[in-house]
């Protein structure tokens, strides 16, 4: 299905993880990407596909299957899982090899941005996506867990898959579907090793914006100024319409 011209291997990290990106243009305007990586510590390998920028599937090393980012790529395309597993057995070897070298030099973790916001503009009411997106992570490890007031969500969420970035650091979507209610809460509960302690990224539906009374006076102030000039103009041209009737010589005649 792809033809891949240029495998760039992007990143040694010292220790733990190994990672290729290649980059092929199928057309002028689209840029197509895989990327590769296997570590030691779980998910130990993944090998995936982007097309501008969005995610196609996946071969999970640990799970040995693909996994297409929607279920009608997988019906109209098709993907062998055995060619992921084999590049990613290669950039295994590759890595046992570059372990000993570093002899175990373990590489410095970077902490994940978390930003929480929604698919949709909200509605109270109105079904919607949540989306957890928690970037510019390494390594690709991450613990994350949806809060509902509070309580663990224990099912409907969904993910991406870890999508590397070109600083070698990691980002990945995460997704709640809800009903935006003015009772509930959210937190995006992040778990990762390069931060001291979980972080809680916080979500609710935002109180329809208050008008202030000063804004309100000032609308009812211009509205008030409007009106006047109205009728004023209009008094104007009635007065003007009248004197131009009673100097015109053809209403003269009449009289
Ligand atoms: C490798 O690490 C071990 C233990 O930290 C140390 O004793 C040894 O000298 C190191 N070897 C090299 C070649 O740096
Ligand atoms: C995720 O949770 C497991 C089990 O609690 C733990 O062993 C692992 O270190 C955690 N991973 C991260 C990245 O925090």
């Amino acid at each position: 299905m792809f033809q891949t011209k240029a495998g760039i291997l992007r990143a040694f990290s010292l220790a733990f993880l190994v990672s290729v990106q290649g980059a092929d243009a199928i057309k002028a305007d689209h840029v197509s990407i895989y990327a590769i990586f296997a570590q030691t510590n779980r998910p130990t390998g993944e090998f995936m596909f982007e097309l501008d920028e969005d995610e196609q599937f996946y071969v999970d090393r640990d799970k040995k299957e693909t996994i297409w980012r929607l279920p009608e790529f997988g019906r109209a395309f098709s993907f062998d899982a055995q060619g992921g597993l084999t590049n990613m057995a290669i950039i295994k070897s590759n890595l046992d090899i570059l372990i000993q070298r570093s002899n175990h030099t373990q590489a410095r973790s970077e902490p994940p941005e978390v930003t929480v916001f929604t698919k949709e503009p909200v509605e109270l009411g109105q079904p919607n996506i949540l989306i957890c997106y928690v970037d510019k992570f390494f390594p690709p490890m991450l613990n994350v867990t949806w809060l509902r007031n509070g309580q663990p969500v224990t099912e409907g969420f969904s993910e991406g898959v870890f999508q590397p970035n070109t600083d070698y650091t990691y980002r990945k979507f995460y997704y709640l579907p809800f009903l935006p209610s003015s009772e509930d809460f959210y937190d995006c509960k992040v778990e990762h090793w390069g931060l001291e302690k979980p972080t809680l990224t916080h979500w609710e539906a935002q109180e329809p914006v208050q008008v202030t009374e000063m804004t309100e006076n000032v609308v009812c102030a211009l509205g008030l100024v409007v009106g006047l000039v109205g009728i004023i103009v209009g008094t104007v041209f009635i007065i003007g319409a009248l004197r131009s009737s009673t100097h015109n010589p053809r209403n003269q005649g009449l009289l």
